[in-house]
């Protein structure tokens, strides 16, 4: 689901657009969009951030997120009831600065369908946090499994905002010339 959809954020800096990916974009994307969404707000960022989510798969297309996903998100004062899902479009891949699959079958999945656009395609927690692994599909597990990856998106989160304020801060203002000499 995208909420705020306007290209130049807060300053006048260009806006970070950002993707999160997984399968059925009824499990772990909702949550990394929702979390990723309440971290920015905390820290006084989100208008620097356009976030959405999706999934490779259209078997859920139109559905809320899982109840898990929904429960645990909402077990620390998020909700993200509100998101429908949907798949992946061509457009996602021409307007999004960073599309992040939360597995390594997402990424491949992503790349394989518009190889045009590979370079913009990340796993999260290694775009995130230096951390080449995968964020487990919980669907076919329990209670644990979904508090497990709300654990790991939590994490991912702040450094992917502290990663992306960073860059933000070190270009330069839009319409303002990189160089006075
Ligand atoms: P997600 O989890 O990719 O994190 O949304 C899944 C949701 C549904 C299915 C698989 C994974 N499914 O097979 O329907």
């Amino acid at each position: 689901m995208l909420v705020n959809n306007s290209a130049v954020g807060m300053g006048g800096y260009p806006r970070h657009s950002i993707l999160f990916v997984c399968l059925g974009n009824i499990c772990r994307s909702p949550l990394a969009e929702g979390v990723f969404r309440h971290v920015a707000e905390a820290g006084g960022a989100d208008r620097l951030f356009r976030i959405d989510s999706a999934g490779t798969g259209a078997w859920h297309a139109g559905s809320p997120p899982d109840p898990r996903s929904i429960a645990i998100a909402n077990r620390h004062g998020i909700d993200i009831s509100q998101q429908r899902a949907r798949r992946i479009e061509a457009a996602d891949l021409t307007e999004c600065d960073h599309v992040l699959g939360m597995d390594r079958s997402n990424v491949d999945t992503i790349r394989n369908a518009f190889p045009a656009h590979a370079a913009k395609v990340h796993l999260y927690l290694d775009f995130a946090l230096r951390r080449g692994a995968d964020i487990p599909d919980p669907y076919h597990g329990g209670a644990q499994g979904f508090a497990d990856v709300y654990r790991t998106i939590r994490e991912a989160s702040e450094a992917l905002l502290a990663r992306l304020t960073v860059d933000i801060a070190s270009r330069p203002v839009s319409g303002q010339a990189s160089s006075t000499t």
